[in-house]
């Protein structure tokens, strides 16, 4: 399958790690004009430091870019935390929910909104990082799960919101990146547990900006190897 991504301009935030960092190389590698957004530096690509949760430095940052390839195609939403991940309820406090929508929620939006001019401009797509905990959960995860099932939901308004550009978000299962293995450690290594990497999930990306996905709008792509699908049955 042709992507045709070959020229286009592509902005990936959270792109100094993980499944960031695939998605940039794998627009690359496809011939795409690649920008990148990450509080840390990202050497290889037109990289502009700026923290998601501040409006200012997300502006600045999303019109250096577009500056730089004269508009912008594809925005990729992948700028996230995960902490506290594992606390009980009780020990997490009202500063730490905050702190964690603010990256995973409000970070996406911010970029979005700055974005959405230019977007628009060029009838272009964006993907936001969900996950299947917008769906699932596993205990000590509310603070992660809520902000999940937010991007959804704003993945969903968005594209109401943009006539002309495609708005999708992805919600993979465990990825073998340094924030799942910060958060899961060796779990990642047993046989028996199911765990993708950057790479699939770039995939699941690229076609979603792709205009092979053309119809695909406001919805969110739920890639868990089927886990999510199996009833609690007993057969
Ligand atoms: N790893 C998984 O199992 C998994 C599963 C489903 C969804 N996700 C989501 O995918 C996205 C990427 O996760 P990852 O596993 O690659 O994590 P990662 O920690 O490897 O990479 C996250 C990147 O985001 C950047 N970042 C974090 N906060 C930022 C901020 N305030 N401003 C700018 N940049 C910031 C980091 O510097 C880093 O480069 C996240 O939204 C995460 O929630 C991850």
């Amino acid at each position: 399958m042709r992507l045709d991504l070959e020229g286009k301009a592509v902005l990936v935030t959270g792109a100094a790690s993980g499944i960031g960092l695939a998605c940039a190389r794998a627009f690359l590698a496809e011939g795409a004009r690649v920008g990148v957004l990450d509080r840390s530096p990202v050497p290889g690509f037109f990289a502009v430091r700026a923290d998601v949760t501040d409006e200012a430095e997300v502006a600045a940052a999303v019109d250096a870019v577009a500056r730089e390839f004269g508009g912008l195609d594809v925005v990729v939403g992948c700028a996230g935390i995960s902490g506290p991940v594992g606390a009980p309820l009780a020990e997490v406090t009202a500063a730490d929910f905050a702190a964690l929508l603010a990256v995973n929620v409000t970070g996406q939006f911010l970029v979005v909104k700055h974005a959405a001019p230019r977007l628009t401009a060029a009838q272009g797509s964006v993907v936001l990082l969900a996950s299947d905990s917008a769906f699932t959960s596993a205990p000590g995860m509310v603070p992660y799960c809520a902000s999940k099932g937010a991007v959804v939901a704003l993945t969903r308004a968005l594209s109401v919101e943009l006539p002309g550009v495609r708005v999708n978000c992805v919600c993979p299962s465990v990825v073998d990146t340094p924030m799942a293995r910060a958060d899961l450690g060796a779990v990642l290594d047993e046989p028996a547990f199911p765990v993708q990497a950057a790479e699939d999930v770039a995939c699941q990306v690229l076609y979603l900006t792709s205009a092979r996905s053309r119809t695909v709008d406001g919805q969110a792509l739920l890639a868990d190897f089927g886990v999510s699908a199996r009833s609690g049955f007993p057969a």
